[in-house]
């Protein structure tokens, strides 16, 4: 795209400020800032038409059941030996998203590099790698990893693993890729910019990955392996199971083309998406989209009716990926602090969120299924993950969580 071509069509869309000052940039500045302009995503913008955003309906909700504790206790041997024998013939590979900006811990570095010790080092990522561990072990191969990074963590993030020597995981068998970068908006719904020559942007979300996947050529190298599952996992829950075999097997047994760990919700209002059924297929309805109706409804033994929060844990069939990636997600818009540089060339950091991202969501991938197992998994055993400092779902309560596990800080 050429400057004249980027002027009519910013000046068409209202966004004209953004070449303001384009004669000052260095040729190389010039030429990042056009191809920024050129793959601008219009129809997110569009979301944000001033004060008014538009959001996705919700359709027809049902509840949806969950293999629960006390099945996968009666048929863990069968499970676990189904899940074994996929993950030592190489079928299910783990992919770790890390590609967020974890703005509600405050720190710089990639999350994954938070230490969880107290007396000694043990950082997020290096939980992960140990859980790998020690399944690549009882099924006798190593489990492949692939890891999603963003533009601004994946350099990072990829001298932490090698400075750590991988903690010990064969480096062949891991692989990290990156996913695509949006530009945020302010509240009028205008282009921000980050430095004169360079739109402000930031990771598109978690629903992205299995595009980036693809278009990293990974895809191809999963295929090349024989993989036929992949785990999708967050990085923040330090207490997963990953390629827990159980689960695995479970869901391979059920003839389903996902599976996705649940576990109870504490609280009719806890802040996690909630599996049900929404049009007759499966899907995760946020908290923030639930009526009080919605939420607190019971079932006549006085249990909630909408009970299972999903944990960002699922696995999918490879296959199915493929056929429903073509499907565009829906852009959620999502109120965030996002530094920017004022015309007058001054760098701000707001302490309150100032605008607006958006992302496409994993949640989303669900409802494009036909069908997902929602299975059951004892949270104070495999739920900590986290999102704050202090409070709820925080580093404090994470701690907690390990120590009780016997894990040793
Ligand atoms: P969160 O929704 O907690 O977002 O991510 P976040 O960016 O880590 O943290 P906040 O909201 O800024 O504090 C859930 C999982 O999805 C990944 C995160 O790395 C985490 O594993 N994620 C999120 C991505 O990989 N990319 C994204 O763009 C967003």
């Amino acid at each position: 795209m050429n400057y004249n071509d980027a002027k009519v069509l910013l000046e068409k869309k209202n966004q004209g400020h953004v070449l303001e000052g384009f004669e000052n940039l260095s040729e190389a500045e010039q030429s990042t800032l056009l191809k920024q302009i050129s793959e601008l995503d219009w129809d997110a913008i569009a979301l944000v038409q001033g004060e008014k955003i538009v959001k996705p309906t919700i359709g027809k909700i049902e509840p949806l059941g969950a293999v629960d504790i006390k099945e996968i206790e009666a048929r863990k041997d069968e499970f676990e030996k189904a899940g074994l024998e996929a993950l030592k013939d190489g079928k299910v590979a783990a992919l770790l998203l890390a590609g967020g900006m974890g703005t509600r811990l405050g720190s710089d570095k990639p999350k994954g590099e938070t230490n969880v010790g107290l007396t000694k080092e043990i950082y997020i990522f290096q939980r992960h790698i140990e859980c790998l561990l020690e399944v690549s072990k009882a099924c006798g191969k190593t489990v492949p990893l692939y890891v999603m990074t963003s533009e601004k963590n994946d350099e990072e993030t990829q001298r932490f693993f090698k400075e750590k020597n991988y903690f010990g995981y064969p480096e062949e068998d891991v692989a990290f890729f990156q996913q695509e970068m949006i530009t945020a908006v302010d509240y009028d719904g205008k282009i921000l910019k980050e430095e004169p020559g360079r739109l402000a942007t930031s990771p598109n979300g978690n629903g992205g990955w299995f595009s980036s996947l693809a278009k990293a050529g990974l895809v191809e190298d999963m295929k090349k392996r024989g993989v036929e599952w992949i785990n999708l996992f967050a990085v923040d829950n330090v207490l997963q199971k990953i390629c827990d075999p159980a689960f695995v097997g479970a869901t391979l047994l059920s003839g389903k083309e996902s599976g996705s760990k649940v576990v109870r919700k504490v609280e009719p209002h806890e802040k996690m998406g909630v599996l049900c059924r929404e049009d007759g297929k499966p899907s995760i309805v946020e908290y923030y989209e639930m009526s009080d109706e919605m939420a607190e409804a019971t079932n006549a033994d006085g249990e909630l009716t909408y009970a299972f929060g999903v944990i960002l844990n699922y696995l999918f069939k490879m296959d199915k990926l493929e056929e429903i990636v073509a499907a565009k997600l829906p852009v959620h818009v999502v109120e965030k602090k996002i530094p920017y540089i004022t015309a007058e060339g001054e760098h701000v950091k707001p302490e309150e969120p100032n605008g607006y991202k958006f992302e496409t969501l994993v949640v989303d991938m669900i409802r494009l299924l036909d069908d997902t197992l929602p299975y059951e998994v004892v949270r104070e055993k495999e739920f900590a993950p986290i999102k704050n400092l202090h409070g709820v779902d925080s580093l404090d309560s994470a701690r907690e969580l390990l120590q009780k596990n016997g894990v040793e800080l």
